[in-house]
């Protein structure tokens, strides 16, 4: 007997889960002092140190910085200890740092992982303008057809009527257009301050009552998404945003093709993708961490594209533990 061939393969997202929830405790215990540089480099030292004692040899594809100056894991970086797998690594230690900042629910800690060289560079075009769909709905929109369109085609897909459907909308004055096509159309609308991977995620995740999430947002996030979209089976498709002309004559020298619409496959080229993520304050998807005298509770959800399983996990840490993990 082949045994070997009956064992599964490694599931490089059972361990990254750690850095998530090392870089969730972090962060929130900076929830609510209103300071996000303070919130972010918590998560980032976190997540620096757990990864340096993880199995990977990773190069940072997406990291943090380019649009907000945070302290990075910055692109190029390389993470991880240095043994196999050789792969690329998209992070947002928090995703959602104003919202941690202001004590506000729906900020995720977040890592994905993919085979080395698959993930998408924007480079320095940090917006992408988005739409995402759950697995029923996949195959079914067009980020170039009006809303509409893709209304009646998602409620088709998902066998409810225009006006039972729910849209998770970012809120910035630059989506209005949106806001306003998708209640013109009479569908329902959920606005988010912040944090459009969860955004995303919930379209796909059962049991949410989010439909479709379209609007503009960053394109690290993008990038990281579409991992968690390829375990999901559902859809992302995207088109890079130039806020000026800067940006646009950026696009051009460096080769990228504004009027391209770039896949869930565009964005991550791999049928080996991994996603972590773990609630830092509570939002649709995953309960915040919890500060208990003896322990911190954290909730995460894990995932990869090969297997298309996902897990969700709670998790008790003994205070002591969780700060030896924490240090560098
Ligand atoms: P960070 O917390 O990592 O800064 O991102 C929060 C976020 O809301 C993302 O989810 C979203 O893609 C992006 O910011 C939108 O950018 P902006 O806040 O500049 O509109």
């Amino acid at each position: 007997m082949q045994v070997a061939s009956y064992l599964p393969n490694r599931n490089l997202a059972l361990e990254l889960v750690r850095v998530t929830e090392a870089a969730a405790i972090s962060a929130a215990r900076e929830q609510g002092r209103g300071d996000k540089h303070l919130v972010d480099q918590a998560a980032v030292d976190a997540m620096r140190a757990v990864l340096s004692r993880t199995d990977l040899d990773g190069i940072v594809v997406i990291g943090e910085g380019e649009k907000d100056e945070a302290p990075m894991l910055y692109n190029g970086e390389r993470v991880g200890n240095g043994n196999p797998p050789q792969v690329d690594v998209a992070v947002d230690p928090v995703d959602g740092t104003r919202l941690t900042a202001e004590g506000k629910g729906g900020a995720l800690a977040v890592i994905a992982l993919a085979e080395k060289g698959s993930m998408y560079a924007p480079g320095s075009l940090v917006y992408m303008d988005k739409i995402a769909v759950g697995e029923e709905a996949a195959g079914t929109i067009d980020i170039d057809a009006p809303v509409l369109h893709n209304l009646k085609q998602v409620g088709k897909a998902v066998g409810k009527e225009i006006n039972e459907l729910t849209v998770v909308i970012l809120e910035r004055p630059r989506n209005n257009d949106y806001i306003r096509q998708v209640r013109e159309a009479g569908a329902r609308i959920s606005l988010i301050a912040d944090g459009d991977i969860q955004g995303a995620i919930t379209t796909a995740i059962r049991g949410n009552g989010i439909d479709l999430m379209l609007g503009i947002g960053g394109s690290p996030e993008a990038v990281t998404t579409a991992c968690a979209m390829a375990a999901l089976r559902g859809e992302i498709q995207c088109k890079l945003w130039p806020r000026d002309d800067v940006e646009r004559t950026y696009a051009r020298e460096h080769g990228h093709d504004l009027n391209r619409v770039l896949t869930t496959k565009d964005l991550v080229d791999s049928d080996n993708t991994f996603f972590a993520a773990t609630g830092v304050t509570t939002g649709a998807l995953l309960r915040g961490v919890r500060f208990g005298g003896i322990h911190t509770s954290t909730h995460s959800v894990i995932m990869r594209s090969e297997s298309g399983t996902v897990r969700f996990i709670e998790a008790d840490h003994r205070v002591e533990w969780v700060e030896g993990a924490i240090k560098p």
